[in-house]
């Protein structure tokens, strides 16, 4: 058994091409629900959500799988980064953004053969420890805000956006389910957003998917710096 760290990461589409990556050890381990392939940075597991080949869309992402491996492997503390789209104009494209609620209508869950029901939280620990990160690396970041969750695959309306502003701060496709699954396995999770395009009809261009993977990569840089930063840190 590797000594695993007991921080683990879950990126998505900011991670493609990075250096950290390249660096990486690819390693796999079986799930009751799958295998999950992940990273191991230095001991710290990394699971890129969308698969290595960038070819799992997020209405057929493996969360029970993916936050079981994180267990699995020893990990307690879950940092994730996740793309968004803004549903208010003062957060802008290339803002980070630390989520503090969230809002899923369909959720996910382990529990299908027994009842239980948690309480939905994101970790205040985690969120303290992103916060004191961002600051230590001097980037710009809103202190909290509201994640709506659409399953996708495709973009949402102009009117569902205009539907959802009035209650979310944020829109995608991924967080919710890994913040309920990784509470019901009684880890902690946070989750830091990278804003990279105004959601449907926030701003008057039109929103093309293209222009939200280009943005994507432009974020890439400070999340490397923030993973180095998350695995020097002790909780
Ligand atoms: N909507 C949903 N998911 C997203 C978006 C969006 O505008 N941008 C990045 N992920």
């Amino acid at each position: 058994m590797h000594g695993y760290s007991k921080t683990g990461i879950i990126g998505g589409g900011n991670l493609y091409d990075t250096k950290i990556l390249k660096e990486a050890k690819e390693e796999m381990t079986l799930t009751p629900y799958g295998r999950v392939h992940y990273y191991l940075v230095g001991n710290q597991p990394l699971i890129i959500r969308h698969g290595i080949q960038r070819k799992v869309p997020p209405h057929r992402i493996n969360h029970k799988a993916n936050i079981f491996a994180m267990e699995k492997l020893a990990v307690r503390y879950i940092f994730s980064f996740n793309s968004v789209g803004s549903l208010k104009k003062v957060i802008k494209p290339g803002d980070f953004l630390i989520v503090d609620d969230y809002i899923n209508f369909n959720p996910v869950t382990f529990y299908d053969d027994v009842i239980k029901h948690i309480s939905p939280e994101i970790s205040p620990e985690l969120i303290d420890v992103l916060s004191k990160i961002l600051k230590k690396l001097n980037l710009k970041f809103h202190q909290k805000g509201i994640y709506f969750q659409t399953s996708g695959p495709r973009l949402e309306t102009k009117a569902e956006i205009n539907l959802i502003k009035n209650f979310a701060d944020i829109v995608g496709m991924t967080m919710a389910s890994e913040a309920t699954l990784a509470k019901e396995m009684d880890l902690e999770y946070a989750s830091l957003c990278s804003v990279d395009n105004y959601a449907n009809g926030i701003s008057e261009n039109t929103l093309l998917a293209e222009d939200i993977m280009k943005n994507q990569s432009k974020m890439t840089k400070n999340i490397e710096k923030i993973i180095k930063e998350i695995a020097e840190i002790k909780i």
